[in-house]
């Protein structure tokens, strides 16, 4: 399996892998809005040896004690439902992680499966003193940089392709 950037030549594909895996169409529409915002940060494909899995990451606002996180939000990410469990989403998980780090960024957020993100290193511990949308064992998050979510208080405001109000 390799883990690649993804190209304009992957959309299709990538749109119709999240319309199989999350059965509905919303995850591919966000991918377009938070491509079509520049928000994009990280976005890879899965290919073994056709592209059967994806992953991004865009930046949102993050502050904490009032100064500013370079943070992204891991969304979405999917694996063709007949590749799943074969280790795919974890490798994506990891590239994506490694290479937000390189890019310098300090901090990931996610809302997903509680039993599935912990394993990378997401938190729900971590996310808990950031006012966000989210709350509970699924909003979990993620330092980049040892320290950054640490000390007080914090905010998590999504950009507008999430639908999220404020
Ligand atoms: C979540 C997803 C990306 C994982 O991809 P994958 O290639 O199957 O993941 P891996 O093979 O690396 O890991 C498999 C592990 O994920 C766990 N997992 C998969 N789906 C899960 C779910 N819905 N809730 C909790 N754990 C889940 C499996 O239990 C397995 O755990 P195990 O290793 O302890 O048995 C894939 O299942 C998927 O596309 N699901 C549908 C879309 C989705 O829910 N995306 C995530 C939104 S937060």
């Amino acid at each position: 399996m390799t883990i690649r950037e993804r190209t304009p030549a992957d959309d299709d594909t990538i749109r119709h892998l999240n319309d199989t895996a999350f059965g509905g169409t919303d995850e591919s529409r966000l991918i377009e809005d938070l491509r079509t915002a520049g928000l994009v940060a990280v976005e890879l494909v899965a290919v073994d040896p056709m592209v059967d899995g994806h992953i991004l990451f865009s930046a949102l606002d993050v502050t904490v004690r009032g100064k500013p996180v370079r943070a992204l939000a891991l969304a979405p990410m999917a694996v063709q439902p007949h590749r799943q469990r074969r280790g795919i989403g974890s490798a994506l998980v990891r590239a994506g992680l490694q290479q937000a780090r390189e890019r310098g960024w300090q901090a990931v957020v996610v809302l997903g499966h509680q039993d599935y993100y912990p394993r990378f290193g997401f938190s729900a511990a971590l996310a808990r003193p950031l006012e966000a949308p989210f709350s509970g064992a699924s909003f979990m998050a993620i330092e980049l940089e040892p320290g950054v979510l640490q000390g007080g208080e914090g905010r998590v405001v999504y950009p507008p392709p999430f639908g999220i109000a404020i």
